[in-house]
């Protein structure tokens, strides 16, 4: 039986939605600093939809599958609804990701709020810090847990 189930290895050697958006209405980068992944997501807005959904990421094989098989669940999807978005749903519907791998998964849900965020900051829409604790978590702290209480 293989690790990894044959979603994961179509995502992986056919990743859906690659590249990069020209005048994206949002860009968000997220990276995972004991692996060095990084993963970043372009979005295309129109009528609060995400008309498109392009991703690069620079890491492993589960993260590549994760943010593609993620472009797919979220394209065409109202941002309320790609906001809802988890990495379980997107381990889940790759069929399941061996459990040391579930953290490539949660760079994609991470990267989509950090997408929908710099959309919501370049158009001055409110928001709710709380809907992005994942994204923001991501980048202001960056994957450590120093309290700062060297020096
Ligand atoms: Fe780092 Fe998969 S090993 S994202």
């Amino acid at each position: 039986m293989s690790l990894y189930s044959e979603k994961v290895m179509d995502h992986f050697k056919h990743p859906r939605n690659v590249g990069v958006i020209e005048n994206a209405d949002g860009v968000g980068e997220v990276g995972n600093a004991k692996c060095g992944d990084i993963m970043k997501m372009y979005i295309k807005v129109e009528n609060d939809i995400l008309v498109d959904v392009k991703f690069e990421t620079f890491g492993c094989g589960s993260a590549i599958a994760s943010s593609s098989m993620a472009t797919e669940m979220i394209k065409g999807k109202p941002i309320s609804e790609a906001l809802t978005l988890t990495n379980k749903a997107v381990a889940e519907a790759l069929d399941g990701l061996p459990a040391y791998k579930m953290h490539c998964s949660v760079l994609a849900e991470q990267a989509v709020q950090a997408a929908i965020l710099d959309y919501y900051r370049r158009n001055n829409i409110a928001y709710d810090p709380a809907q992005f604790k994942d994204a923001l978590c991501a980048h202001e702290h960056d994957g450590h847990d120093s309290d700062g209480e060297d020096e």
